[in-house]
């Protein structure tokens, strides 16, 4: 067993279990702990440096759930195999289902809806003053288009936030501002890919993602999904050169990508020459833990396409999202790319930039994380508690909904059938398969990130007296 001695700073802006995952997480990239080394008991590493049990179990969870080390029953926590080779080490940085109107729903009506936000948490006041100051003083820039690929110092901001955040190291020059992830895809599909012919999705996955590649005429193959996420040996045989993925919370499986995935990915792409899409929609938001680090953070071989948006943290009606490109697609995007005009309101840009600088983006995250994992709990434990041994949950360790699988002989639609006479919506995930269904019991996708918290226990007695009763 390996002693560690980290030195932990109580005074540091990260907690305590932050630094302590840093620190081991390093000694593994770097080597100083190998595979099979098996980590102090939690109680013992807790007594030796002096910090509560539950700051080292919160460490080694997040440890565990990014796959860095696995736990053995009754033996203890051993640093997993990782194929170190393909990544050299790097300084860790410190649809909407249902196409209904919120504006006027029945207060009798419980929706699960996923793909809008909690309007009653979004900083309206702060919203208007910093768009008030963008008409105020930046008055001479709204009067001309502005940079194609958006104003640089909201791309600066983006760039820090990513930086810090996300675990991504990208310049303000790799950053497009879009207006929206399926325009961002449209804009690959337009210039840096445009002599590319086969794309890889994940099945299920985003439909509108995959629209958008039929419609630009490209192949497009589904690559089946195992319990960590897509299946590399499926991505193999497709023959694609190009993969669209959702590594830190699987759309809409939910399941997050462990790192020997990820690395056996980053492989596939190297090997192959090819190309991921990754789209890092809901990152931010993850239950236990802190948030697990963009796949991106590992792309020492320029592969990754990251793709970002506005609308889960803010309003998906603003329609801001953006691209990073690896370093080595920047000047073949920007060749094509020069004559296009930017798409997305230099007011609203502005007015990003603003909230952004005076802190408030931060403030407002970590405001939202909170809410939803507020709700995020009461919506587990009233499924748990109203449906016991009957639901499976799954996909819940982050993003904004989830999946059940109902232990009954119902099928699907008639589950959403049932809930509909007792005044409930959940969705079937049919639209986002490419094959027939083949789960041998229902699936149903519930989000929370709209529905008020106080609607949610409601909703699920609902359920269990529509189904059960
Ligand atoms: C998988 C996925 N990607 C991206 C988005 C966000 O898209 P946009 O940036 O166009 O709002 C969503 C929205 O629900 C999504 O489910």
């Amino acid at each position: 067993m390996h002693i560690l001695s980290p030195a932990l700073d109580k005074q540091h802006p990260d907690p305590l279990y932050v630094q302590l995952y840093e620190h081991i997480k390093r000694d593994i990239m770097n080597g100083t702990l190998h595979t099979g080394i098996r980590l102090p008991s939690i109680r013992n590493l807790a007594h030796h440096l002096h910090i509560s049990r539950n700051t080292v179990e919160t460490a080694y969870q997040q440890l565990l759930a990014e796959g860095y080390i696995v736990s053995k029953p009754k033996s203890g926590m051993y640093v997993n195999e990782l194929d170190l080779d393909i990544i050299q080490q790097k300084t860790p940085p410190s649809p909407s289902l249902h196409e209904t109107s919120c504006s006027n729903p029945s207060p009798d009506l419980i929706d699960f809806e996923y793909g809008s936000v909690d309007m009653s948490a979004f900083p309206m006041n702060l919203w208007k003053k910093y768009s008030n100051q963008a008409y105020k003083q930046e008055m001479k820039e709204l009067t001309s288009y502005g940079h194609h690929k958006g104003e640089y110092l909201l791309r600066k901001e983006i760039a820090a936030y990513l930086y810090q955040a996300r675990g991504v190291d990208c310049s303000p020059e790799q950053i497009i501002i879009t207006s929206g992830t399926q325009h961002s895809l449209n804009l690959l599909c337009e210039t840096v890919f445009k002599n590319y012919d086969h794309f890889a999705i994940e099945n299920p996955g985003y439909d509108r993602a995959r629209y958008v590649f039929e419609n630009h005429g490209f192949r497009v193959t589904p690559i089946s999904l195992d319990k960590d996420g897509l299946s590399i040996k499926h991505l193999r045989t497709s023959r694609a050169n190009i993969v669209y993925v959702t590594p830190s919370h699987q759309y809409p499986q939910g399941m997050v990508m462990p790192f020997n995935r990820r690395l056996e990915l980053l492989q596939w792409a190297e090997e192959t020459n090819g190309y991921i899409i990754e789209d890092d929609y809901d990152g931010e938001f993850r239950y236990e833990g802190k948030p697990i680090p963009a796949l991106k953070e590992l792309d020492q071989h320029e592969a990754i396409i990251y793709l970002g948006t506005f609308s889960k943290m803010l309003l998906p009606s603003l329609r801001i999202s953006y691209i990073v490109l690896p370093q080595r697609l920047v000047q073949t995007h920007d060749a094509l790319f020069e004559a296009y005009i930017s798409t997305v309101p230099r007011v609203i840009q502005y007015t990003l930039y603003f909230f952004m600088k005076d802190g408030e983006w931060d403030r407002h995250v970590r405001r939202m994380r909170l809410l939803y994992q507020k709700k995020h709990r009461l919506l587990v434990d009233s499924l748990i508690g109203y449906f016991g041994e009957n639901v499976e949950i799954i996909g819940d360790k982050a993003g904004l909904h989830l999946l059940i699988k109902m232990d009954t002989l119902l099928t699907e639609k008639e589950l959403i059938e049932k809930a509909e006479k007792f005044g409930v919506h959940v969705y079937s995930i049919d639209k986002y398969r490419l094959f027939p269904e083949t789960e041998e019991k229902p699936l149903l996708l519930l989000g929370f990130s709209q529905i008020p918290i106080a609607q949610i226990e409601e909703g699920i007695k609902r359920l269990k007296e529509a189904w059960f009763d």
